[in-house]
């Protein structure tokens, strides 16, 4: 009797696991076409900034410059505008020979200054802004004289811009590799979609405690539910870890 109970949970476990591929298959071929990589350092204690938004460099020199690589190995990578007022970034290939990819900032209402790196000495002309439909026109004007591509989309029910429709007109652009780079609302926005396909982590050995959680609430109650990464490589940068994977949603 055991022995038959047995049987009928292992089939019952097989079918579970054939349905769980299925719906994976179904996410990913609803997916727009283009291949999203989720990347950032944290520290051990899953910080990716201090309590009042300090982030530079939480990461040692070797971890920068495969950023910098990654960087050079996409078409496009994209921040939010959170990122742009709190580091400024300059979104380019410096460390390693490269070519820059596009430069993408979602940022609803454009409260990116004009004055920003992802703008200045001619890189605007390598910037595409993602706005919203109220975007200040004078705002608009402004930034698209400085040379910036705007883009403005509808935004998505939880706020912000769409990222989906997003992701379709970048695709659109012929855009087949996003890499996306923070911070921590855009990130949680693409995984709680679910859209995001591969994750490259940097955990330094240091220690914030209250500070800015690399990701926010992704509505997950079960340990069941976690979404985890296959394929798992881990490597020693220096004092780091670098983590990275295949993104599996349950
Ligand atoms: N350690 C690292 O690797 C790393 C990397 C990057 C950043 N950081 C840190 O992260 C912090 C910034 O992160 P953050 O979470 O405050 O900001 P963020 O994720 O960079 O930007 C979030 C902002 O983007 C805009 N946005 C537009 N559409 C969105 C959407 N669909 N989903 C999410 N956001 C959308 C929203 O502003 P609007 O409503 O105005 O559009 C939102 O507040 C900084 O302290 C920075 O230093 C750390």
């Amino acid at each position: 009797m055991i022995r038959f109970l047995q049987a009928q949970l292992w089939r019952l476990c097989a079918v579970g696991d054939e349905y769980a591929q299925e719906q994976q298959q179904l996410w990913r071929d609803a997916l727009p076409d283009i291949r999203i990589t989720i990347t950032y350092a944290q520290t051990l204690d899953g910080r990716m900034a201090t309590r009042t938004g300090s982030s530079q460099w939480i990461s040692g020199a070797e971890s920068l410059r495969l950023a910098h690589e990654l960087r050079a190995s996409h078409d496009a990578i994209m921040v939010g505008v959170g990122t742009v007022l709190a580091d400024d970034p300059r979104l380019t290939v410096r460390l390693v020979p490269g070519r820059n990819p596009l430069r993408v900032v979602v940022d609803t209402t454009l409260r990116t200054p004009r004055s920003a790196a992802v703008l200045r000495d001619g890189a605007a002309s390598g910037t595409l802004i993602a706005h919203g439909p109220y975007a200040d026109p004078e705002r608009q004007r402004h930034l698209t004289d400085l040379g910036a591509t705007l883009l403005p989309l509808p935004t998505g029910v939880a706020g912000g811009i769409d990222l989906q429709l997003l992701l379709e007109q970048l695709a659109a652009r012929g855009i087949a590799s996003l890499m996306v780079e923070g911070g921590s609302r855009l990130i949680t926005a693409l995984l709680r979609a679910r859209l995001a396909s591969r994750m490259v982590v940097c955990v330094a050995p240091k220690i914030l405690g209250e500070g800015l959680s690399a990701i926010g609430d992704l509505g997950i109650s079960r340990l069941a539910d976690a979404y985890h990464l296959s394929g798992v490589r881990v490597t020693a940068l220096g004092a780091d870890q670098i983590i990275e994977g295949d993104l599996v949603y349950p």
